[in-house]
């Protein structure tokens, strides 16, 4: 799948809408860390973590003060432009490919990888995960999926009804774009299969964080066009357009973007056609797998 994420514009939309993980994230983190290095904030001195395809510095941002020094890079230079604009003072951003990761050997505590891992060579990640983490280092995975849409503008047991419509809405809209199998799978499986191939013994898998987030239709619709599948999606049914009529005009190709379609059948569901996107208001429930997991070699 095409790195979307490189684009100037998709990577703003992205910083606009993608600042999802809760605060109990990073806690689970780093007690799962100090459990397995026999350490704690106190000792665990010149501490260092690297976030992997840190994007805009969502991840990096939950976890950076909890270490002396962080290095966070993602290959897209323009999510490294937007992470730049936000910088904790310990944190260092970069451009680099996850299939070779920036770092020394044995010199990290810790490797994150947000949202992203399902994008990456699985066999050069974990190549390079196991090369950079210290002999007690951790890796921790986590992303996000299918949230559950609830409007905030009705109460009782209509709001119940209207979220499983929202939801489903958004359900079905997702998987229109056509997720690779391996992709699918990993978020199908809320991140199991990277617990099963991770060839250690230390591991946990934790399903018990989700996002707590109040997002507009506009917000919404941010995130949903920072969807690779989205825009893989959409560039599709454009080339398809072009090839049967090569005169085919902008604003014929612009009737083509579905997120038109998903933002009037949400507003018809809801009953809020005639509201503008901003003033219709949303609780936004992404459940965030996480997959923790010690190195622990003498
Ligand atoms: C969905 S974003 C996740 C960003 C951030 N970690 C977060 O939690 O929101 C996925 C990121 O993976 C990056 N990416 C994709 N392939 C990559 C690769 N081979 N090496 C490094 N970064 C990559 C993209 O540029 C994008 O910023």
């Amino acid at each position: 799948m095409e790195n979307i994420f490189k684009g100037a514009l998709i990577a703003q939309k992205y910083a606009l809408s993608r600042d999802v993980y809760p605060p109990g994230l990073a806690k689970i983190i780093m007690q799962f860390l100090y459990k397995h290095c026999d350490a704690n904030p106190a000792t665990l001195k010149h501490s260092k973590m690297v976030d992997v395809a840190c994007g805009g510095g969502q991840s990096t941002r939950i976890l950076s003060k909890h270490f002396d020094e962080v290095l966070a890079f993602d290959i897209s230079e323009n999510q490294i432009k937007l992470a730049n604009a936000n910088k904790p003072s310990n944190v260092k951003y970069g451009v680099a490919s996850a299939d070779k990761f920036p770092c020394d050997d044995a010199s990290v505590d810790l490797v994150s990888c947000a949202e992203a891992v399902h994008f990456l060579n699985w066999e050069n990640f974990l190549k390079e995960t196991n090369r950079v983490l210290k002999p007690k280092g951790c890796l921790a995975l986590f992303g996000y999926w299918m949230p559950t849409v609830i409007p905030l503008h009705v109460e009782g047991i209509e709001r119940k009804q209207m979220a499983g419509v929202g939801s489903s809405i958004v359900r079905d809209f997702k998987l229109r774009g056509g997720y690779t199998d391996w992709v699918m799978e990993a978020f199908s499986s809320d991140y199991r299969m990277f617990y099963d191939l991770l060839p250690w013994a230390s591991k946990e898998h934790n399903l018990t964080s989700k996002s707590d987030l109040t997002w507009s239709l506009t917000q919404f619709m941010y995130y949903a066009e920072s969807l690779p599948n989205y825009q893989s999606c959409l560039a599709r049914l454009k080339k398809d357009a072009r090839r049967k009529n090569p005169d085919v005009s902008e604003e014929e190709l612009k009737t083509l973007d579905f997120g038109d379609e998903m933002r009037r059948d949400v507003k018809a569901a809801w009953g809020v056609a005639e509201k503008n996107d901003d003033e219709i208001l949303m609780k936004v429930e992404f459940p965030i797998p996480l997959v923790l997991a010690c190195r622990e070699k003498p």
